[in-house]
């Protein structure tokens, strides 16, 4: 293998801004700042909590952070709903120990990624404030979508949109005088009313707050419900099965504009920056037309994590993301686990480990050790194809969604807003374990005076980064190791894979000549090939056959007995 250095590899880490391709290949940790670490002791997690674990980042080896929004914010959606884009929560700290944090992380060879929320604001911003001040027909009222109801008094919501989080999509207002007024859209809570992006302040607004933020230093931004900014402004109902581009609310071509106006923007900065979109969309060549050259740099891949699995489908999810990707010229992302998601653990230990929003229900069972075998092997895949990579904090210590929390602590709209169909997403933000017995784990310091702001299962004990660091095999270390390798290997990140013969229930590709990932989903050992030396395995494979639910990465050794293929399960191969 070639020892040559690439930019970001350990070599050259403090010197963030060498590498204008960092993102083709960069691995991103998302921290969501409530959940991470409490620095001031009140059970919130919050700025001077990250501070005092950036060491533990740069340990793990990650390129750069995306923090979740850490504005100032009433919460009604954990921050998802803004009062000002300018400055931090003061539960979180200051703006002031924002740009420290910044610099720290920057010191350690670590970007950092903030949370644009363009789509909505808070209902407490004060364009929202003002607009519900003065009356129909105002400037103020023109940032947002107010609408006249229909029916008799206008007692019906202009059209009979749904919420994201379920119900309906509108809420009526009252006027000065007490008597019922106009109606306001909101895609996501009734705290979260959508601005009019056709409307020029909008578009100025956040331009001004991308500013801000990229002159403080970040390296990028993650964009928020980037598919759903622009309306049809006759606000029709939703066709049945509407044509590409036809949907009046998601995904229409007046957006690409909006964000090839931000390209040339971020590209007016000299050292890269980045915009990564939150893109759910079905279609992808739909999606992979936001990451056209001159508009967003990157995309969340959605699909590979909705895939249950299963060998064939992730494969089909593979080739499709590659295939889409390459007209455009754009890396693949792979994502397994975000703030909005069942973690992992839990999903793939469940009858049916596929994502989707729309299908998912509280109480469903799952098989834990076998979702964290599962959770194992799907890092390693994911983390050896062609891209780069997120990681969802608590996604390395292996940590199961908790799915006992008291219903009256849960905080998330999604699971209000559904009567409780819908587990909602608190149990995937539950506060990391980093030490200890017992809770807070070491999230909050000694002699905290708030419990963590959801309640930590015992059970953690063992999951702890204390713990994990003690034990050789743990997911922890697993990770560590993971990421040293993609590190200091050029051949992973950005690039191409070919996918090796293999059994059907087997994934098994190379990246160039020196690199192969096999994950076994069969329910038997597979026999590894010979003239491999084995470089990580996600589960004990030493004597040579890789247990089923597990993946391995390889190294030929230009071996005559390497022919590049790879034998079906085989019983008994302990
Ligand atoms: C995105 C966020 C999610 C939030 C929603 C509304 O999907 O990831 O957490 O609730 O947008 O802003």
């Amino acid at each position: 293998m070639t020892e040559a250095v690439l930019a970001g590899s350990a070599t050259t880490r403090g010197i963030v801004g060498a590498d204008d391709q960092w993102w083709r290949r960069a691995v991103i940790y998302q921290v969501y700042v409530r959940s991470f670490a409490d620095g001031n002791g009140d059970g919130i997690g919050d700025l001077a909590g990250v501070r005092s674990r950036l060491q533990y980042l740069a340990d793990l080896g990650v390129d750069a952070i995306w923090f979740t929004p850490w504005y100032v914010s009433p919460l009604a959606d954990g921050g998802y709903d803004v009062a000002d884009y300018r400055a931090i929560d003061p539960a979180f700290g200051s703006l002031e120990e924002a740009e420290r944090l910044i610099d720290e992380a920057r010191n350690l060879g670590i970007r950092t990624i903030v949370d644009i929320v363009p789509n909505h604001v808070s209902d407490q911003h004060p364009w929202f404030q003002a607009a519900l001040a003065s009356g129909p027909g105002s400037p103020e009222r023109a940032r947002f979508w107010f609408h006249p109801g229909r029916g008799k008094d206008g007692n019906e919501m202009p059209n009979g949109w749904v919420s994201n989080f379920s119900g309906p999509a509108w809420t009526r207002t009252q006027n000065p005088d007490g008597t019922p007024g106009e109606w306001y859209l909101h895609l996501f809570s009734a705290h979260q009313p959508d601005l009019n992006w056709s409307h020029p302040d909008v578009r100025a607004e956040h331009e001004a707050v991308l500013r801000f933020w990229l002159d403080r230093g970040v390296a990028g931004v993650r964009i928020d419900s980037a598919m759903l900014l622009m309306k049809d402004p006759a606000l029709p109902e939703i066709p049945a099965a509407p044509g590409p581009g036809e949907h009046p609310n998601t995904d229409r071509d007046e957006l690409h504009e909006v964000y090839r106006r931000w390209r040339v923007l971020a590209d007016s900065y000299s050292d890269s920056r980045i915009l990564v979109g939150e893109i759910w969309l079905p279609d992808i060549d739909r999606f992979a037309n936001y990451l056209r050259p001159d508009e967003l740099h990157t995309a969340f891949n959605f699909d590979f994590l909705a895939r249950p699995w299963d060998a064939a489908s992730l494969r089909d999810s593979i080739d499709s993301t590659l295939a889409a990707h390459a007209p455009v010229g754009a890396p693949a992302t792979w994502v397994l686990s975000n703030h909005d998601v069942t973690r992992p653990v839990t999903r793939y230990g469940q009858a049916d480990s596929s994502f989707a929003f729309a299908t998912r229900r509280a109480g469903v069972p799952s098989d834990i050790e076998l979702g964290r075998k599962r959770a194992r092997a799907a890092a390693l895949l994911a983390a050896a194809l062609p891209g780069s990579l997120y990681i969802y904090q608590g996604e390395e210590l292996g940590l199961e969604e908790v799915q006992d929390l008291p219903l009256d602590q849960l905080q998330d709209p999604m699971y209000l807003r559904s009567g409780g169909t819908d587990p909602g997403r608190d149990g995937c933000r539950v506060p990391l374990p980093w030490a200890g017995t017992g809770s807070p784990f070491g999230f909050s310091p000694v002699g905290a005076i708030g419990d963590p702001w959801l309640p930590q299962p015992n059970r953690w004990a063992e999951l702890t980064v204390e713990a994990q660091q003690r034990t050789p095999h743990s997911m922890l270390n697993l990770y560590r190791t993971m990421l040293r390798i993609r590190r200091s290997d050029p051949v992973l990140g950005d690039g191409h894979l070919q996918w090796l013969p293999s059994a059907d229930d087997v994934l098994a590709f190379a990246r160039g000549d020196g690199f192969v990932c096999i994950t076994n989903f069969s329910h038997a050992p597979i026999e590894l090939p010979s003239g491999c030396s084995l470089l990580l395995a996600s589960a004990d494979a030493s004597d040579g056959f890789l247990p089923s639910d597990a993946s391995a990465w390889l190294r030929p050794e230009r071996s005559p007995t390497y022919d590049g293929t790879l034998q079906g399960p085989t019983e008994g191969g302990e």
